[in-house]
């Protein structure tokens, strides 16, 4: 069926596939430089503060994290053991548990706060570590307003 002589529909066919195959190639060879080009920039751009793009830059040593609040510290340290009771901890808002140790009188529940109580049963600052002296007060004054409502 093939005659020696291609005809003139086939010679067009063929030189029409070869230039297809060029653009093709063409765009393939553009779209490895484009990648080449991505990955022969800088990983790390730098981002000059007060730039565009370094907005929610922090200054570090600037503005501390949120500042802790009686409830933050309760949320992230004390409810652990206080919001079930764990080893026999006077449950949170629970006055008849907790007006024993109010009846001692607050500077008395700050020292334990702060220093622990009862072999550590009650640790030292509720685990905070990073908590300030007056965040450990704030925090029982907290507990203990719950406790009286
Ligand atoms: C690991 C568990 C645990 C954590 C965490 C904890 N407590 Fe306690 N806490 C206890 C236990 C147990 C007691 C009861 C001790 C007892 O009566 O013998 C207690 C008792 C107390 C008392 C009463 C102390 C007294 O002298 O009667 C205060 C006030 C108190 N906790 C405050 C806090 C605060 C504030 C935090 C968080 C900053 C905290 N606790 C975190 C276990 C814990």
């Amino acid at each position: 069926m093939f005659n020696s002589k291609p005809t003139l529909l086939a010679k067009t066919l063929v030189i029409l596939l070869s230039f297809m195959g060029l653009l093709l190639a063409e765009q393939a060879i553009a779209a490895a430089k484009d990648q080449i080009t991505a990955r022969l920039e800088p990983t790390g751009k730098v981002c000059v503060f007060g730039e565009d793009c370094a907005k929610g830059m922090k200054v570090p040593g600037a503005a501390p994290s949120a500042p802790k609040t009686p409830e933050s510290v309760y949320n992230t340290y004390c409810q652990a053991c206080h919001a079930k009771g764990v080893n026999n901890a006077p449950t949170f808002g629970d006055a008849k548990l907790w007006a024993p140790h109010i009846a001692k009188g607050k500077d008395v529940l700050y020292q334990s706060a702060l220093n622990g109580f009862n072999n550590g049963a009650m640790p030292q600052r509720g685990t905070c570590a990073d908590c300030s002296d007056d965040d450990i007060k704030a925090t029982v004054d907290y507990l203990v307003s719950a406790a009286k409502k």
